[in-house]
């Protein structure tokens, strides 16, 4: 674990939200998906004639009561069908980047879910061309990083995933990695082997969700059989202590979700969450927003929910998770000094 500087302790508490609100971080689990707000996908709906189930955008918000994983990806697979032309990925895209650069995450690592769209008769390069037309717009009118990571829906088959993965290679220099998504239980990891035992021979970063839902054998075989950089949630983790002394020896990074493990019921409030313990057991926790449109917040609202309900969090642990962001990121290690050296000078200038 890196260790914290010592002007980050002269940092008072009462300057704390200033400090979360201006620090770089990276995001480094957000399903672009995910970002899609109720007024969008009715302007979406609208501009390409696809009739939703919900009469108004306040009946859809009304609807984000979710009690578990499963009963809020039924509503956001809804939600993404009314994506269909590259413009409509660019939009969406653009709007999450906007978001982001106000939070002052300076690199993001975006999920997104070919197979969600594929199988409506979206062709995949109409999904990569408009996310990678809002990315460049990202990098020239925020100065803001991104990269795209493509996720294999777990529900589906290997096989499915095998195809996905043919359909995207003529793009293989538009995205940096894959990730593991979907519904967990029922859906270890090992499903995948195959197919992630390729990816890693062509040489792309590996990612996978496991114990958000699911049970730490699934963040064993996260780690042994897909052999991933990083974990997706991974909060279950704690349940087990040889997998703790595992995910702390190899420094394994966390992409922690706070808000969204409140919203999805993994714990019953944000006084609950294992954050402190995360960290307290020497993890890479990082703080990320998953699925900010259907969760209640991007990257600040997370940090801030989190250091509202849980006091031992303070100066330090700012610190470490906003570094942890840039530490587990898949960026080259001269922009990543250069946010780090970014991080420093906030925490400086926020000093007493
Ligand atoms: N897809 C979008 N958000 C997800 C999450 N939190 N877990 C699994 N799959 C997802
Ligand atoms: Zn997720």
């Amino acid at each position: 674990m890196t260790p914290v500087p010592s002007f980050v302790n002269d940092v008072p508490r009462e300057r704390l939200p200033a400090l979360l609100a201006a620090a770089p971080k990276a995001e480094l689990h957000m399903h672009i998906e995910g970002s899609l707000e109720p007024e969008l996908i009715f302007e979406l709906a609208r501009r390409n004639g696809v009739s939703l189930s919900y009469p108004s955008v306040e009946a859809l918000r009304a609807a984000y009561a979710f009690t578990d994983l499963q009963s809020f990806l039924d509503i956001y697979y809804a939600g993404a069908s009314v994506l269909l032309t590259e413009q409509d990925f660019e939009d969406m895209a653009w709007a999450y980047f906007q978001r982001a650069a106000a939070d002052n995450v300076v690199h993001a690592e975006l999920f997104f879910d070919p197979q969600t769209h594929t199988e409506r008769g979206v062709p995949i390069g109409v999904v990569i061309n408009g996310l990678t037309r809002g990315i460049r717009r990202a990098r020239q009118e925020l100065g803001l990083s991104a990269a795209l990571i493509l996720c294999f829906l777990r529900h589906l088959s290997e096989d499915d995933a095998f195809a996905t993965l043919e359909a995207a290679l003529p793009y293989r220099d538009r995205f940096i990695g894959v990730g593991l998504d979907s519904s967990e239980v029922g859906h270890p990891p090992e499903k995948f082997a195959r197919v992630f035992a390729r990816c890693r021979e062509l040489g792309l970063h590996v990612v996978a969700h496991a114990g958000e839902e699911g049970p730490p054998a699934y963040v064993w075989s996260a780690l042994d059989v897909l052999k991933v950089e990083r974990i997706d949630h991974g909060v279950r983790s704690l349940e087990d202590p040889a997998l703790v002394e595992r995910l702390r020896a190899d420094g394994m990074a966390l992409t922690v979700c706070p808000l969204s493990n409140v919203k999805l019921c993994v714990f019953p409030d944000m006084a609950q969450h294992n954050l402190v313990r995360l960290l307290r057991a020497g993890l890479k926790a990082t703080i990320n927003s998953d699925d900010p449109a259907y969760f209640g917040g991007y990257m600040n609202a997370n940090f801030q929910a989190a250091f509202d309900a849980l006091p031992e969090l303070g100066p330090a642990e700012a610190y470490t998770l906003a570094r942890n962001s840039l530490e587990a990121s898949f960026v080259d290690a001269g922009q990543r000094d250069r946010w780090i050296e970014q991080l420093d000078a906030v925490f400086r200038a926020h000093a007493a």
